[in-house]
Protein backbone atom coordinates (compact mmCIF):
# COMPACT_ATOMS: atom_id res chain seq x y z
CA UNK A 1 0.00 0.00 0.00
CA UNK A 2 2.82 2.66 1.43
CA UNK A 3 4.88 1.25 -1.79
CA UNK A 4 2.04 2.00 -4.46
CA UNK A 5 1.19 5.44 -2.88
CA UNK A 6 4.65 6.54 -3.13
CA UNK A 7 4.91 5.23 -7.02
CA UNK A 8 1.63 7.36 -7.26
CA UNK A 9 3.06 10.30 -5.88
CA UNK A 10 6.63 10.04 -7.76
CA UNK A 11 4.26 9.54 -11.27
CA UNK A 12 2.48 12.37 -10.07
CA UNK A 13 5.11 14.68 -9.55
CA UNK A 14 7.07 14.19 -12.61
CA UNK A 15 4.02 14.39 -14.73
CA UNK A 16 3.13 17.81 -13.25
CA UNK A 17 7.23 18.52 -13.57
CA UNK A 18 6.79 17.80 -17.39
CA UNK A 19 3.17 19.91 -17.59
CA UNK A 20 5.29 22.69 -15.42
CA UNK A 21 8.13 22.17 -18.42
CA UNK A 22 5.50 21.84 -21.50
CA UNK A 23 4.54 25.09 -20.02
CA UNK A 24 7.73 27.16 -20.18
CA UNK A 25 9.02 25.85 -23.19
CA UNK A 26 5.94 26.70 -25.37
CA UNK A 27 5.63 29.90 -23.41
CA UNK A 28 8.85 30.74 -24.94
CA UNK A 29 8.44 29.87 -28.58
CA UNK A 30 5.14 31.86 -27.53
CA UNK A 31 7.60 35.01 -26.69
CA UNK A 32 10.14 34.53 -29.84
CA UNK A 33 7.16 34.42 -32.42
CA UNK A 34 5.55 37.30 -30.94
CA UNK A 35 9.22 39.48 -30.80
CA UNK A 36 10.79 37.97 -33.71
CA UNK A 37 12.33 40.90 -35.90
CA UNK A 38 11.48 40.74 -39.37
CA UNK A 39 14.01 43.18 -41.94
CA UNK A 40 11.33 43.94 -44.64
CA UNK A 41 12.18 47.00 -46.83
CA UNK A 42 8.93 47.05 -47.96
CA UNK A 43 8.38 48.50 -51.65
CA UNK A 44 7.37 52.13 -52.07
CA UNK A 45 4.33 53.43 -53.41
CA UNK A 46 3.15 56.82 -54.86
CA UNK A 47 0.45 57.94 -52.66
CA UNK A 48 -1.53 60.71 -53.99
CA UNK A 49 -4.13 63.10 -52.64
CA UNK A 50 -6.49 64.13 -55.50
CA UNK A 51 -10.53 63.89 -54.62
CA UNK A 52 -10.55 60.61 -56.91
CA UNK A 53 -7.90 58.90 -54.83
CA UNK A 54 -9.22 59.73 -51.64
CA UNK A 55 -12.85 58.67 -52.72
CA UNK A 56 -10.98 55.13 -53.81
CA UNK A 57 -8.89 55.22 -50.14
CA UNK A 58 -12.61 55.52 -47.83
CA UNK A 59 -14.22 52.70 -49.74
CA UNK A 60 -11.35 50.20 -49.54
CA UNK A 61 -10.96 51.11 -46.15
CA UNK A 62 -14.75 50.92 -45.24
CA UNK A 63 -14.75 46.90 -46.71
CA UNK A 64 -11.12 46.18 -45.59
CA UNK A 65 -10.57 48.35 -42.21
CA UNK A 66 -13.58 49.39 -40.61
CA UNK A 67 -15.05 46.43 -39.14
CA UNK A 68 -12.18 46.53 -36.78
CA UNK A 69 -10.54 49.98 -36.91
CA UNK A 70 -13.96 51.75 -36.87
CA UNK A 71 -15.38 54.10 -39.42
CA UNK A 72 -13.62 56.71 -37.97
CA UNK A 73 -10.33 55.59 -37.73
CA UNK A 74 -9.76 55.84 -34.27
CA UNK A 75 -9.81 51.91 -33.40
CA UNK A 76 -11.69 49.71 -31.34
CA UNK A 77 -10.58 47.04 -28.47
CA UNK A 78 -11.32 43.94 -30.84
CA UNK A 79 -10.29 41.50 -29.03
CA UNK A 80 -10.39 41.28 -24.89
CA UNK A 81 -10.44 38.19 -22.80
CA UNK A 82 -9.61 38.07 -18.87
CA UNK A 83 -7.55 34.71 -19.61
CA UNK A 84 -5.37 35.37 -23.05
CA UNK A 85 -4.65 39.08 -22.85
CA UNK A 86 -6.16 42.33 -24.82
CA UNK A 87 -5.50 43.16 -28.31
CA UNK A 88 -6.77 46.52 -29.45
CA UNK A 89 -7.47 47.55 -33.11
CA UNK A 90 -5.10 50.61 -33.23
CA UNK A 91 -5.81 54.50 -33.55
CA UNK A 92 -5.09 55.13 -37.19
CA UNK A 93 -5.46 58.54 -36.83
CA UNK A 94 -2.93 61.33 -35.62
CA UNK A 95 -4.90 62.39 -32.82
CA UNK A 96 -3.46 60.95 -29.15
CA UNK A 97 -3.34 57.16 -28.47
CA UNK A 98 -3.03 57.13 -32.54
CA UNK A 99 -0.38 55.93 -34.82
CA UNK A 100 -1.13 58.00 -37.60
CA UNK A 101 2.10 60.65 -36.27
CA UNK A 102 4.71 57.47 -35.92
CA UNK A 103 3.97 56.08 -39.15
CA UNK A 104 5.60 57.10 -42.38
CA UNK A 105 4.30 56.03 -45.51
CA UNK A 106 7.00 52.90 -45.89
CA UNK A 107 5.54 51.75 -42.46
CA UNK A 108 1.94 52.10 -43.18
CA UNK A 109 2.98 49.67 -46.51
CA UNK A 110 4.95 47.27 -43.84
CA UNK A 111 1.82 47.07 -41.98
CA UNK A 112 -0.53 46.65 -44.59
CA UNK A 113 1.16 44.21 -46.77
CA UNK A 114 3.36 42.12 -44.65
CA UNK A 115 1.93 42.44 -41.15
CA UNK A 116 5.34 43.92 -39.88
CA UNK A 117 4.88 47.11 -37.59
CA UNK A 118 7.39 50.00 -37.13
CA UNK A 119 9.66 48.30 -35.00
CA UNK A 120 10.21 44.99 -37.23
CA UNK A 121 7.51 43.16 -35.25
CA UNK A 122 4.82 40.93 -36.73
CA UNK A 123 1.23 42.36 -35.90
CA UNK A 124 -1.62 39.91 -34.41
CA UNK A 125 -4.85 39.26 -35.91
CA UNK A 126 -4.35 42.23 -39.09
CA UNK A 127 -5.37 39.94 -41.91
CA UNK A 128 -2.35 41.27 -43.75
CA UNK A 129 -1.91 37.92 -45.80
CA UNK A 130 -5.01 39.14 -48.10
CA UNK A 131 -4.00 42.52 -47.81
CA UNK A 132 -0.76 41.49 -49.76
CA UNK A 133 -2.99 41.53 -52.86
CA UNK A 134 -4.05 44.79 -52.87
CA UNK A 135 -2.53 47.11 -55.99
CA UNK A 136 0.64 49.50 -55.08
CA UNK A 137 -2.56 51.88 -57.30
CA UNK A 138 -5.41 50.29 -54.38
CA UNK A 139 -2.69 50.40 -51.78
CA UNK A 140 -1.67 53.50 -51.93
CA UNK A 141 -5.12 55.06 -52.30
CA UNK A 142 -5.85 53.52 -48.63
CA UNK A 143 -2.45 54.88 -47.56
CA UNK A 144 -4.11 58.61 -48.46
CA UNK A 145 -7.00 58.30 -46.96
CA UNK A 146 -4.98 57.30 -43.42
CA UNK A 147 -2.87 60.29 -44.14
CA UNK A 148 -6.24 62.48 -44.37
CA UNK A 149 -7.90 60.87 -41.58
CA UNK A 150 -9.59 63.68 -38.87
CA UNK A 151 -7.29 63.06 -35.62
CA UNK A 152 -9.29 61.72 -32.99
CA UNK A 153 -8.13 60.71 -29.32
CA UNK A 154 -8.17 57.74 -28.42
CA UNK A 155 -6.22 55.45 -26.40
CA UNK A 156 -6.59 51.72 -26.20
CA UNK A 157 -3.67 51.15 -24.25
CA UNK A 158 -1.37 48.56 -24.99
CA UNK A 159 -1.69 45.46 -26.96
CA UNK A 160 -1.16 42.67 -23.89
CA UNK A 161 -0.67 39.43 -24.17
CA UNK A 162 -0.66 37.15 -21.21
CA UNK A 163 0.99 33.89 -20.48
CA UNK A 164 -1.70 31.72 -21.47
CA UNK A 165 -2.15 33.71 -25.12
CA UNK A 166 1.89 33.50 -25.56
CA UNK A 167 1.62 29.91 -24.67
CA UNK A 168 -1.45 29.18 -27.26
CA UNK A 169 0.52 30.85 -29.75
CA UNK A 170 3.76 29.15 -29.06
CA UNK A 171 1.73 25.87 -29.39
CA UNK A 172 0.23 27.26 -32.44
CA UNK A 173 -3.38 27.26 -31.43
CA UNK A 174 -3.87 30.94 -31.85
CA UNK A 175 -2.73 31.49 -35.27
CA UNK A 176 -2.94 35.24 -35.37
CA UNK A 177 0.94 36.80 -37.14
CA UNK A 178 -0.20 36.94 -40.27
CA UNK A 179 3.98 37.80 -41.41
CA UNK A 180 4.34 34.30 -40.71
CA UNK A 181 2.22 32.94 -43.50
CA UNK A 182 3.54 35.84 -45.90
CA UNK A 183 5.60 35.04 -48.48
CA UNK A 184 7.60 38.01 -48.02
CA UNK A 185 9.81 37.80 -51.14
CA UNK A 186 7.01 36.82 -53.64
CA UNK A 187 6.57 38.88 -56.56
CA UNK A 188 2.47 40.21 -56.51
CA UNK A 189 -0.13 39.27 -59.20
CA UNK A 190 -0.63 41.61 -61.81
CA UNK A 191 -4.03 43.39 -60.60
CA UNK A 192 -6.60 43.51 -63.18
CA UNK A 193 -8.82 46.23 -64.39
CA UNK A 194 -11.80 47.46 -62.43
CA UNK A 195 -14.52 45.58 -64.37
CA UNK A 196 -17.46 43.06 -63.95
CA UNK A 197 -15.50 40.43 -64.96
CA UNK A 198 -14.14 37.05 -63.25
CA UNK A 199 -10.69 38.48 -63.12
CA UNK A 200 -11.53 41.30 -61.02
CA UNK A 201 -13.63 39.24 -58.88
CA UNK A 202 -10.88 37.08 -58.12
CA UNK A 203 -8.66 40.11 -56.94
CA UNK A 204 -11.17 41.01 -54.70
CA UNK A 205 -11.87 37.86 -52.97
CA UNK A 206 -8.13 37.86 -52.90
CA UNK A 207 -8.11 40.85 -50.30
CA UNK A 208 -11.45 39.85 -49.07
CA UNK A 209 -10.20 37.10 -46.97
CA UNK A 210 -12.67 35.02 -48.12
CA UNK A 211 -10.28 32.14 -48.63
CA UNK A 212 -8.98 31.96 -44.92
CA UNK A 213 -12.43 30.52 -43.75
CA UNK A 214 -13.87 29.25 -47.03
CA UNK A 215 -10.72 27.51 -47.81
CA UNK A 216 -7.72 28.28 -50.76
CA UNK A 217 -9.84 26.29 -53.46
CA UNK A 218 -13.26 28.48 -51.86
CA UNK A 219 -14.97 24.60 -52.08
CA UNK A 220 -15.46 24.95 -48.09
CA UNK A 221 -13.17 25.58 -45.06
CA UNK A 222 -12.27 26.45 -41.71
CA UNK A 223 -11.70 29.50 -40.23
CA UNK A 224 -9.26 29.22 -37.05
CA UNK A 225 -11.59 31.53 -34.85
CA UNK A 226 -12.62 28.94 -32.10
CA UNK A 227 -16.38 28.13 -32.37
CA UNK A 228 -16.30 29.51 -35.93
CA UNK A 229 -19.49 27.02 -37.94
CA UNK A 230 -17.40 25.81 -41.25
CA UNK A 231 -17.16 28.29 -44.14
CA UNK A 232 -19.37 26.17 -46.85
CA UNK A 233 -18.29 25.49 -50.40
CA UNK A 234 -19.06 28.56 -52.34
CA UNK A 235 -18.51 27.01 -55.68
CA UNK A 236 -21.28 25.85 -57.68
CA UNK A 237 -20.87 22.34 -56.41
CA UNK A 238 -22.23 23.96 -53.28
CA UNK A 239 -25.52 25.85 -51.58
CA UNK A 240 -24.75 28.88 -54.42
CA UNK A 241 -25.27 26.34 -57.47
CA UNK A 242 -28.56 27.72 -57.89
CA UNK A 243 -28.51 31.27 -56.57
CA UNK A 244 -29.55 34.27 -58.59
CA UNK A 245 -27.16 36.93 -58.84
CA UNK A 246 -29.55 39.43 -56.45
CA UNK A 247 -29.85 36.35 -53.72
CA UNK A 248 -25.94 36.76 -53.64
CA UNK A 249 -26.08 40.53 -53.10
CA UNK A 250 -28.67 40.10 -50.45
CA UNK A 251 -26.98 37.67 -48.34
CA UNK A 252 -24.06 39.80 -48.69
CA UNK A 253 -25.85 42.96 -47.16
CA UNK A 254 -28.25 41.34 -44.92
CA UNK A 255 -27.24 37.73 -43.88
CA UNK A 256 -30.19 36.13 -44.94
CA UNK A 257 -29.77 33.11 -47.35
CA UNK A 258 -31.94 32.37 -50.12
CA UNK A 259 -33.32 29.69 -48.19
CA UNK A 260 -33.83 31.67 -45.08
CA UNK A 261 -31.00 31.10 -43.02
CA UNK A 262 -29.27 33.48 -41.35
CA UNK A 263 -25.37 33.84 -41.33
CA UNK A 264 -23.84 35.09 -38.08
CA UNK A 265 -22.18 38.39 -38.31
CA UNK A 266 -19.65 36.95 -35.72
CA UNK A 267 -18.41 34.61 -37.54
CA UNK A 268 -19.28 35.77 -41.79
CA UNK A 269 -18.43 39.37 -42.06
CA UNK A 270 -21.00 40.61 -44.09
CA UNK A 271 -21.79 43.49 -42.86
CA UNK A 272 -18.66 44.59 -43.98
CA UNK A 273 -19.07 43.16 -47.42
CA UNK A 274 -22.02 44.18 -47.52
CA UNK A 275 -20.82 47.84 -47.95
CA UNK A 276 -19.66 46.78 -51.21
CA UNK A 277 -20.83 48.73 -54.41
CA UNK A 278 -23.55 46.17 -56.79
CA UNK A 279 -20.97 46.24 -59.24
CA UNK A 280 -18.39 45.09 -57.00
CA UNK A 281 -20.51 41.94 -55.60
CA UNK A 282 -21.37 40.55 -58.32
CA UNK A 283 -18.10 40.64 -59.52
CA UNK A 284 -17.55 38.57 -56.60
CA UNK A 285 -20.51 36.12 -57.67
CA UNK A 286 -19.06 36.34 -60.98
CA UNK A 287 -15.90 35.01 -60.19
CA UNK A 288 -17.57 32.09 -57.46
CA UNK A 289 -19.66 30.90 -60.52
CA UNK A 290 -16.38 30.31 -62.68
CA UNK A 291 -14.95 28.22 -60.07
CA UNK A 292 -14.61 24.30 -60.46
CA UNK A 293 -17.57 22.71 -58.52
CA UNK A 294 -16.32 21.17 -54.83
CA UNK A 295 -12.79 22.79 -55.96
CA UNK A 296 -11.96 20.08 -58.25
C1 LIG B 1 -9.68 41.62 -38.31
C2 LIG B 1 -9.40 42.94 -37.77
C3 LIG B 1 -8.54 43.89 -38.56
C4 LIG B 1 -8.72 44.32 -39.86
C5 LIG B 1 -9.79 43.89 -40.85
C6 LIG B 1 -7.69 45.31 -40.09
N1 LIG B 1 -6.90 45.46 -38.98
FE1 LIG B 1 -5.30 46.68 -38.80
N2 LIG B 1 -4.92 45.93 -36.96
C7 LIG B 1 -5.74 45.06 -36.27
C8 LIG B 1 -5.18 44.81 -34.96
C9 LIG B 1 -5.79 43.93 -33.87
C10 LIG B 1 -4.00 45.57 -34.88
C11 LIG B 1 -3.02 45.64 -33.71
C12 LIG B 1 -2.04 44.53 -33.87
C13 LIG B 1 -0.92 44.54 -32.88
O1 LIG B 1 -0.79 45.52 -32.14
O2 LIG B 1 -0.15 43.57 -32.87
C14 LIG B 1 -3.87 46.25 -36.17
C15 LIG B 1 -2.79 47.06 -36.50
C16 LIG B 1 -2.73 47.85 -37.62
C17 LIG B 1 -1.67 48.77 -37.94
C18 LIG B 1 -0.40 48.97 -37.09
C19 LIG B 1 -0.70 49.88 -35.96
C20 LIG B 1 0.17 49.74 -34.73
O3 LIG B 1 -0.41 49.84 -33.65
O4 LIG B 1 1.37 49.52 -34.84
C21 LIG B 1 -2.01 49.42 -39.09
C22 LIG B 1 -1.23 50.50 -39.82
C23 LIG B 1 -3.28 48.87 -39.53
N3 LIG B 1 -3.69 47.91 -38.62
C24 LIG B 1 -3.96 49.26 -40.67
C25 LIG B 1 -5.05 48.56 -41.18
C26 LIG B 1 -5.66 48.85 -42.47
C27 LIG B 1 -5.27 49.99 -43.37
C28 LIG B 1 -6.62 47.91 -42.66
C29 LIG B 1 -7.47 47.71 -43.91
C30 LIG B 1 -6.78 47.63 -45.17
C31 LIG B 1 -6.67 47.07 -41.47
N4 LIG B 1 -5.71 47.49 -40.60
C32 LIG B 1 -7.55 46.01 -41.28
C33 LIG B 1 -6.89 44.48 -36.73
C34 LIG B 1 -7.40 44.62 -38.01
C1 LIG C 1 -13.96 34.95 -40.89
C2 LIG C 1 -14.43 33.87 -41.70
C3 LIG C 1 -15.13 34.17 -43.02
C4 LIG C 1 -14.72 35.01 -44.03
C5 LIG C 1 -13.47 35.88 -44.06
C6 LIG C 1 -15.71 34.90 -45.06
N1 LIG C 1 -16.69 34.03 -44.69
FE1 LIG C 1 -18.40 33.57 -45.72
N2 LIG C 1 -19.02 32.37 -44.21
C7 LIG C 1 -18.29 32.08 -43.08
C8 LIG C 1 -19.04 31.17 -42.25
C9 LIG C 1 -18.58 30.60 -40.91
C10 LIG C 1 -20.26 30.93 -42.91
C11 LIG C 1 -21.43 30.09 -42.39
C12 LIG C 1 -22.13 31.01 -41.42
C13 LIG C 1 -23.33 30.48 -40.78
O1 LIG C 1 -23.80 29.41 -41.16
O2 LIG C 1 -23.84 31.22 -39.87
C14 LIG C 1 -20.21 31.69 -44.16
C15 LIG C 1 -21.23 31.72 -45.10
C16 LIG C 1 -21.13 32.37 -46.32
C17 LIG C 1 -22.16 32.34 -47.35
C18 LIG C 1 -23.47 31.55 -47.28
C19 LIG C 1 -23.19 30.20 -47.92
C20 LIG C 1 -24.27 29.20 -47.83
O3 LIG C 1 -24.05 28.08 -48.33
O4 LIG C 1 -25.31 29.49 -47.27
C21 LIG C 1 -21.69 33.07 -48.40
C22 LIG C 1 -22.40 33.34 -49.71
C23 LIG C 1 -20.38 33.57 -48.02
N3 LIG C 1 -20.08 33.13 -46.75
C24 LIG C 1 -19.59 34.32 -48.86
C25 LIG C 1 -18.35 34.85 -48.47
C26 LIG C 1 -17.53 35.67 -49.33
C27 LIG C 1 -17.86 36.02 -50.77
C28 LIG C 1 -16.44 36.05 -48.60
C29 LIG C 1 -15.34 37.00 -48.99
C30 LIG C 1 -15.77 38.26 -49.63
C31 LIG C 1 -16.58 35.43 -47.30
N4 LIG C 1 -17.73 34.71 -47.26
C32 LIG C 1 -15.66 35.57 -46.27
C33 LIG C 1 -17.06 32.58 -42.74
C34 LIG C 1 -16.35 33.55 -43.45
Amino acid sequence: MKNTLKRAGLILGTLAGLFLLAVIILSIIGSNKLNKQYNIQPESVAVGSDTAVLQRGQYLYSISCAGCHGDNLAGTPFFDDPGLGSIPASNLTTGTGGIGAVYSETDLVRAIRHGIDNEGKPLMIMPAGAFWYYSDEDLAAIIAYLKNAVPIDNDLGEKNLKLMGRILVGAGLLDVLAAEHIDHAASRPAAPPPQVDAAYGQYLVNVSDCRSCHGAALSGGQSSEPGAPPGPDLTPGGNLADWPTVDFITAMRTGTTLDGRQLSPEFMPWEDYGRMTDDDLTTIFLYLQSLPANGK
